[in-house]
């Protein structure tokens, strides 16, 4: 049976840097924080007229090269993301479209920060399965529409304009303060090929999912639980920026997060000294420490990019594997774990050969 190996990546960061100190000429937060509570110190946004497809396209477009693959060789896409472009159609047929592919079939998946996952699970079952050759894997997002400021407040921030913000918009802004510190837009893409040879590739995966308290995660307004699905009302309350228990979700994650990594390894008879890198999503520098210290891991196995990007969702992991295969840091035959958590609840983790 073939394996699933990833044979280029490439990826695309949002153009504008914002870092904590202009955040904070908006909201009421500050850059110390920011970084000891988070470990985020820039994140990028995209500039109005880019979408969250535009970045799965440029990182796409890098990653086909890197792997010297042709666009017509591409016979399967997986987008994940949970900032699409519209509510439908999803990101991945706008993405084969601007990327000029064939019609090939294009699985859009919702497992937010846990999507480059799921979507290397899909992307590798298939392969298996000898339903595709060649995948492209594509996380992308465009945060800044969560942003609650006005781009009045943005310009501001940014220090394009002289307008602070009002004293109602300035409360407005930090009641969401806990969130929108965290998140930054970025794509990252890999390309997957079918591989005979029996080292090499995606070697296992273990994913779960648990709605139970979904609602402590989630974005409550713009859904067709509503009617109609939005409304200015929506807007008015705030229902449009996801809510988040934060001390909750840190708590799910570090459990969950140091738990499956601990079973892809044992069930795999590797130790984590055998373990070349290990590629944990990237919501809270403080959670990846947690579970770097309960899988006892150097510092050198466990690369971080939340201090330049924040967290950019489904892009983070593929983002880190372009860093670490570009600088030398994860070369062919190295073992890598990758682990994430995200809202749903979701979580898992995959063990790669590069
Ligand atoms: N600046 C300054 N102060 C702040 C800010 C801010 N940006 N945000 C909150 N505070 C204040 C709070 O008001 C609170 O003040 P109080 O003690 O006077 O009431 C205090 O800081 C502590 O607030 P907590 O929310 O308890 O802070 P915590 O240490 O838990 O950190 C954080 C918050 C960073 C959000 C953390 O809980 C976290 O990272 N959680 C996990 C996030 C995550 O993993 N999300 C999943 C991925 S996202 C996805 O899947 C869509």
């Amino acid at each position: 049976m073939p394996r699933a190996l990833i044979i280029g990546s490439g990826s695309e960061i949002a153009a504008t840097r914002l870092t904590n100190d202009q955040m904070a000429r908006v909201v009421d937060t500050n850059d110390q924080w920011i970084r000891e509570r988070s470990g985020v110190e820039t994140r990028h946004f995209a500039p109005p007229d880019v979408a969250t497809s535009d970045l799965g396209v440029a990182a796409a477009a890098k990653a086909l090269e890197a792997a010297g693959v042709e666009k017509d060789e591409v016979d399967m896409v997986v987008f994940a993301t949970m900032t699409p472009d519209h509510y439908f159609p999803g990101c991945g047929t706008i993405l084969q479209h601007k990327l000029g592919l064939g019609t090939v079939p294009c699985f859009d998946i919702r497992q937010q920060c846990s999507g480059f996952l799921y979507g290397l699970q899909l992307a590798d079952a298939h392969i298996r399965a000898g339903m595709a050759r060649t995948v492209l894997l594509v996380g992308a997002e465009v945060h800044i529409g969560f942003m609650p400021w006005t781009q009045e407040n943005y310009d501001y921030a940014l220090g394009v304009s002289d307008v602070p913000p009002t004293k109602e918009e300035r409360e407005w802004n930090s009641r969401f303060r806990h969130l929108v510190v965290l998140f930054g837009d970025a794509g990252a893409a890999v390309v997957l090929r079918a591989s005979e040879d029996g080292e090499r590739g995606v070697l296992d995966h273990d994913l779960h999912g648990a709605g139970a308290d979904y609602e402590k995660l989630c974005v409550p307004g713009t859904g067709f639980k509503h009617r109609p699905y939005t409304s200015p009302e929506q807007f008015e309350r705030g229902d449009h920026i996801p809510v988040m228990d934060g001390r909750f979700v840190f708590k799910m994650a570090t459990t969950h997060m140091a738990a499956v990594a601990k079973t892809v390894l044992e069930r795999n008879k590797v130790t984590s000294d055998e373990v070349k890198m290990v590629l944990m999503h990237q919501a809270n520098k403080r959670i990846n420490e947690y579970c770097q210290r309960a899988l006892n891991l150097p510092d050198e196995k466990v690369p971080h990019n939340i201090h330049k990007y924040g967290n950019t969702t489904a892009a983070t992991i593929p983002l880190l594997w372009d860093e670490c295969v570009r600088d030398g840091r994860i070369t062919p035959g190295d073992l890598v774990l990758m682990v994430a958590f995200g809202a749903g609840m979701t979580w898992g983790a995959s063990l790669v050969r590069a």
